[in-house]
């Protein structure tokens, strides 16, 4: 089931390839060593995003350099990653926030310029398109995640897509405790982890891939009416629509609220209602172990702060039915006035 899930996994995203891991982070991981990054070397990574996409860096030793974002897209912002290089800088690890693409061309330049690894964080973009091409067909390595919030599910799960055999196999080494490439059993020829997907979750993944357009389909049709109940709503800023170059899978529905809206009321108003609803998300250099750590504060990266501070999830998955929406947006728009 591995083989066929990596198989379907690969075609669906426009990969040569691709390697089911045992979760997001745990390609994220192999990605950050198939790049070669350890100690002293600068990554240039964006602070809004899921802690995952950071820590990644650290678990090998590698130095996170945030880059602030672009306010409309929310992900990393070209011109503030080109600011943020230096002689020590070894690479750019991109996030495709919310399942909006990055600015892919823009970074594979700054990449090309100074001789820059690229890794795709697109563990909430599967299915997404970036200049009509799909995320994960682009060469770099891409990773995606299965985590049952995600657009498709293998329980925990993860892959990582790439354009070569040798990454691939380098890849199936890693999560499998180094094993050698010749495939004798107890012979260990690097340091590897267990990172494996087991067989049962690659079943479900690739039952999961066949219906994947199906799913996208349904997703954007809740995100697409959540925009035209909320259109007229004094207040509330509603995702980025796509354009001809970015297309969104949608992940999460997370609108912006007005500076001054007091967040924390309009939360409680919903849950005072039986409607869930989370800030979304934190920005990572403010999260407690960055702060101790690096003594990262506020001010640093004000779009991303911005953001988060603003942000909202609203209940949002495949099945979610208008009728609910509606309930939604009404308690939404009522806990406004
Ligand atoms: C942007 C981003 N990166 C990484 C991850 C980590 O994936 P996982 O939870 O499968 O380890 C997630 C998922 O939660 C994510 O949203």
């Amino acid at each position: 089931m591995i083989d066929r899930f990596e198989a379907a996994l690969a075609e669906r995203v426009g990969a040569p390839y691709a390697a089911a891991v045992s979760s997001g982070t745990a390609g994220l991981h192999l990605a950050v060593r198939l790049a070669g990054l350890g100690e002293g070397d600068e990554v240039v990574t964006t602070p809004f995003s899921f802690v995952a996409s950071a820590n990644c860096l650290l678990y090998e030793g590698a130095t996170p350099v945030f880059a602030d974002i672009d306010p409309r897209t929310l992900n990393l912002d070209p011109a503030a990653v080109d600011a943020a290089i230096t002689p020590r800088t070894k690479a750019i690890l991109a996030v495709d926030i919310f399942g909006y693409p990055a600015e892919y061309s823009e970074l594979e330049a700054i990449a090309e310029r100074h001789g820059l690894a690229l890794i795709e964080d697109a563990c909430e973009a599967l299915g997404a398109e970036y200049r009509g091409e799909p995320i994960g067909s682009r060469g770099a390595p891409t990773v995606f995640a299965f985590y049952p919030n995600k657009q498709i599910t293998t329980g925990e799960g993860g892959a990582v897509a790439v354009r070569t055999d040798e990454e691939w196999a380098l890849l199936k080494s890693l999560s499998n405790q180094g094993r050698s490439d010749s495939g004798e059993w107890l012979t260990h020829s690097r340091l590897g982890y267990n990172y494996r997907l087991d067989d049962i979750s690659a079943a479900l993944g690739l039952a999961q891939v066949e219906k994947l357009d199906r799913i996208l389909e349904l997703r954007a049709e809740v995100a697409g009416r959540y925009a035209d109940l909320l259109g007229d709503a004094d207040g509330v800023e509603i995702p980025l629509a796509d354009d001809a170059d970015h297309k969104r899978s949608w992940f999460v529905y997370v609108v912006h609220l007005a500076e001054g809206i007091d967040r924390n009321g309009v939360m409680a108003k919903l849950a005072g209602q039986g409607i869930a609803s989370k800030p979304y998300l934190p920005s990572i250099h403010l999260q407690p172990y960055w702060r101790e750590r690096f003594g990262t504060r506020e001010g640093m990266y004000p779009v991303s702060e911005g953001a988060s501070a603003r942000s909202l999830a609203l209940p949002f998955h495949t099945r979610l039915a208008e009728a609910d929406q509606v309930r939604v947006v009404e308690a939404l728009a009522a806990s406004l006035r």
